[in-house]
Parts: C-alpha cells; structure tokens; sequence
C-alpha cells in the first residue's frame, strides 16, 4: 500500500501529538509495528469473564444463580457511571439530563423484565440446598446497589421512615447513617440483633458510604435536577423520566425481587427463614419500605398508595 497523502497528514498530526508531549514518534510507531491486532476475545476480556463463576456446590443450577447475580451487578455499574457523569457534568442541560437518566431507567428495565430467570429460571429443590452453602452471604449486601440509593437522592430519604424527625438539614451522614431504612431490614426478628449479614456489610462498606454520602449532598440526582432551569424544571418530559426512576428502583425492581424470595422460600405451611435470618416478608415489599426517591414529585396519594400497583399503572397512562 502506498504511502497517500492522508497518510503523511496524520503522521504530521502524530508527530505534533507526540511532540507536544515530549515524545519520540519513532518510538510509538514501533510498539504499533510490534503490537498485536485486537482480538474479540482479549478486547472483552472472555476467558476472564468466564472464569468469575465458581460455585460452592455441585448443583448446576447455582450458575444461574451466580451469574444472574453478575448480569445485575454490571448493569448496577453501568448505572453507577451515568450517575457519576451527571454529578460531573460542566455543562449541565435538560438534554443530557433526559438523555442519562433514561439510560439508567432503560437498564432497570433490563433488569426487571429479565427477573423471570431467578423467578422461574432454578429447580427449587436445588436452591433451598445450595443456599445453605452460601450462608451468610445475601444479595443484601451488594455495595452497588446501595450506591445507588445514594446517588439518587437526599440522604435524608434513605432514613427509615419513622425516624427522620431526629434529623435536620444540618445533620451529618455520619450520624443519619445510624438509621439508613436496611438496617431493619437486617435484624434478627426473634433478638432485634443486628446479624451477620449486616455486620459484616458495614464492616466492609460503611465508611465508604459514608463518604459517598457527604460528597452526593450537593450532587445525588435529585440536586443535578435542581440545578435545571425552573422551566426545564417543569418539563413534563424531565418530570416523567424522573418519576420511571423512582418507580423502577424502588417499586418494580424491588416486587420483582419479592417475587423470587416468595417463589423459593415460601411453604405452604411456613416461610423458610431468609439467608440474613430477617423477616423478609415484612421488609422487602415496597409498599412497607415506603422508599422514594423524589417524594416531592408525587401527590399525597400516591405516596400513601406506594408500592400497591396503581402508581405505575397512573406512570404509564400519563406517559402514553
Ligand atoms: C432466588 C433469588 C433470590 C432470593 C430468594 C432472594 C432473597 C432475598 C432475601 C430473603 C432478602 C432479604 C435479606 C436477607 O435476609 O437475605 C434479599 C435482599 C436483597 N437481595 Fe435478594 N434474592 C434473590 C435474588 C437476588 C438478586 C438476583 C439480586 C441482585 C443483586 C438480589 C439483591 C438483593 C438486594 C439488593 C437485597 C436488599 C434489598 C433491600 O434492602 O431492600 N437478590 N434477597
């Protein structure tokens, strides 16, 4: 192949690239003549991929288990970094704020619609057995999906219900913190002792949550919408994509999990005991969590009605 041209342009531009930096050309042009091409499988990083999987049992159906619990956690990331690019963005528009936020509804959209996988998707005879090899660990104690939690909104809202008179606008995460809503969701129902599960969440995690609280004060998704003009403000378009996040994260999402706890620890004569030793019955659904993200956005109704069904049924007509 001849040397065109375009060719002697971008060399040209290279050379200034490079130069700029105080480099030597000749030198990058020889580790690209040295280089091998990419492939498909180095690029994605496969063999890697496909070795992240490694059960404790010999059942075969805890690889669905496993990996559905991967899939979940790279769309969690993915969400994570729309988060990150909106806390950061230096010029901050109603159309990127549209744009990202529907890239995170679009993924809990994913994730909710593909559900049926860990609702239907294992024999419950080998589940109820593997389980017990993976004790204490519980999807509780995903740190992504709490991160969530705190990108979206005023930490104040991530308070269990009952317990955000104690609080202030002053007050610090720090000390909030010692009433986030999951902790009950991790108490022993028979001693009201934190369990395992918890312990060692927060052994773990706590201090970076914490961090991550005091620097999403000014920047959780609910301030970023604050930021907007007060027409962008009002745009039903901005209103509405806000309004499918919060339903998403913290109605649908959460029933379509409740579906799968209810589906393999429920015995018509007694709940089996979750992995954390909690109540489950009595904290994972919505409608008792009462998590919302935008409280303001809804009417008193909906937010007496939350979890029950016809606040997204209400989303999607007005949304038609
Ligand atoms: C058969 C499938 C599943 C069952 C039976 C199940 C069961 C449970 C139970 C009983 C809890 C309450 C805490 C505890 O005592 O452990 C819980 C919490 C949780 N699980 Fe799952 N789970 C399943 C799949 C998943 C998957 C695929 C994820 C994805 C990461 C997940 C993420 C979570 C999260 C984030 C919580 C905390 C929810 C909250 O605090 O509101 N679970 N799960």
């Amino acid at each position: 192949m001849e040397i065109t041209p375009e060719i002697h342009e971008r060399l040209e531009k290279l050379n200034g690239k490079y130069g700029a930096l105080g480099q030597d050309l000749l030198s990058y042009l020889d580790g690209l003549l040295y280089a091998d091409v990419t492939t498909y499988w180095d690029y994605i990083k496969i063999d890697t991929l496909l070795s992240l999987q490694s059960p404790k049992t010999k059942f075969p159906d805890e690889v669905v288990f496993i990996i559905y619990h991967q899939i979940t956690e790279l769309y969690f990331k993915l969400c994570l970094r729309e988060f990150e690019q909106l806390a950061n963005a230096e010029e901050l528009t109603k159309k990127l704020f549209i744009a990202r936020v529907s890239r995170i509804n679009r993924y809990f959209d994913a994730l909710i619609h593909s559900f049926e996988i860990m609702v239907d998707g294992m024999e419950k005879e080998q589940f109820l057995k593997f389980r017990m090899s993976l004790l204490p660990a519980s999807g509780f104690q995903s740190a992504q999906y709490r991160e969530i939690e705190i990108y979206s909104t005023d930490f104040i809202n991530l308070v269990a219900k009952d317990k955000r008179a104690l609080y202030n606008p002053s007050s610090s995460i720090r000390e909030m913190f010692e009433e986030i809503y999951w902790k009950y969701g991790a108490t022993e129902s028979d001693t009201q002792k934190k369990t395992l599960t918890l312990t060692q969440f927060e052994e773990r995690y706590k201090e970076s949550f914490i961090v991550l609280g005091e620097s999403c004060r000014g920047n959780n998704l609910w301030q970023v919408y604050n930021r907007l003009s007060d027409e962008d403000k009002k745009d039903p378009k901005v209103i509405q994509c806000l309004k499918r996040n919060d339903t998403n994260v913290n109605v649908n999402w959460p029933l379509a999990h409740y579906k799968s706890a209810v589906q393999y620890l429920s015995k018509s004569s007694s709940d089996i005991a979750a992995t954390g030793g909690t109540n489950w019955q009595k904290y994972l659904p919505p409608r008792f969590q009462k998590r919302i993200f935008y409280p303001s956005l809804w009417s008193e109704e909906e937010v007496n009605e939350w979890g029950k069904g016809w606040v997204e049924t209400t989303l999607n007509t007005a949304s038609e």
